[in-house]
């Protein structure tokens, strides 16, 4: 029997991580994901759908690389190497660009930029020698503009172009980088949007398919990228949106 793979998922304990973390380890796959908070990584109550299916959580901030790196060793030391890394951890601000301050922009680029990079840059140098699969999660916004996400647009449309250099400049070493852009998604994120029956009658009314992602959604076309199958695909931007972005 094959060896089962692994992945790390960070961003994995709500939304749209824990959705991938659920889909890969339905799937057959080893399973670690990463949370920023403790608390929410020692409540074992509502942790039962990760540990029902072995998936291993970790506590770490991802813009601490030297956790981030700690924590992938851990796992090519147990199971021989980390098949896939996928940034998933995300945050956004829906504040008007001229009242962003100094402290709250950095976050947002550390975060959803500089972090993805830094994790990159650490799962390349410890399998340059066996190459990998990058997913990084983006964003619509990275694509097109709206009102309320001024930098967090710029860093989903940083992530693009980050994900198409690195799969240039690593595919010499086996590595495949590619990015998903979901469109909206019904986590804790859109939570503003769902709260404002107005607001989402009206984004319904956006939206071909006619209703929000679930995390599921974004699950499945992660599964693909990092499957056998896409052995042919780097380089590319999946956008998983319900035709929003296809008008
Ligand atoms: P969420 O807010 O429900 O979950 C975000 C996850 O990232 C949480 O587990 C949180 O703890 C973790 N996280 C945030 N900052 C972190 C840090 N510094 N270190 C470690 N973990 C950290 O958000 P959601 O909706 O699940 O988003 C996941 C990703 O998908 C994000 O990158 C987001 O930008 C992206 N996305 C979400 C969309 C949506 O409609 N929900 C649409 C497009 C992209």
């Amino acid at each position: 029997m094959a060896q089962a793979k692994t992945v790390l998922i960070t961003g994995a304990t709500r939304g749209i991580g824990k959705g991938i973390a659920i889909g890969f380890a339905d799937a057959g796959w080893i399973v670690y994901g990463t949370g920023r908070a403790s608390t929410t990584l020692s409540d074992a109550n509502t942790l039962s759908w990760a540990t029902d299916r072995k998936i291993i959580l970790k506590q770490a901030d991802v813009t601490d690389q030297a956790a981030m790196a700690a924590i992938m060793q851990e796992i090519k030391e147990t199971h021989g190497r980390l098949d896939c890394l996928i940034n998933n951890a995300g945050i956004a601000a829906n504040t008007p660009a001229s009242s962003l301050d100094a402290n709250e922009t950095s976050r947002i680029i550390d975060t959803n930029f500089r972090a993805v990079f830094t994790c990159c840059q650490s799962y390349y140098k410890m399998q340059r020698k066996s190459g990998g699969c990058i997913i990084n999660v983006a964003s619509v916004l990275g694509l097109v503009g709206t009102s309320l996400a001024s930098v967090y647009s710029g860093t989903k449309g940083a992530v693009i172009s980050l994900t198409k250099a690195l799969a240039i400049e690593w595919a010499n070493s086996g590595f495949r980088v590619n990015a998903i852009c979901p469109g909206f998604i019904d986590t804790d994120m859109t939570d503003m949007i769902k709260k404002r029956e107005s607001l989402m009658q009206k984004m319904l009314e956006f939206i071909p398919l006619k209703r929000l992602g679930t995390p599921a959604d974004i699950a499945a076309p992660a599964i693909m990228l990092a499957s056998d199958g896409a052995s042919y695909i780097t380089g590319q931007t999946l956008v998983v949106d319900g035709g929003l972005t296809a008008q």
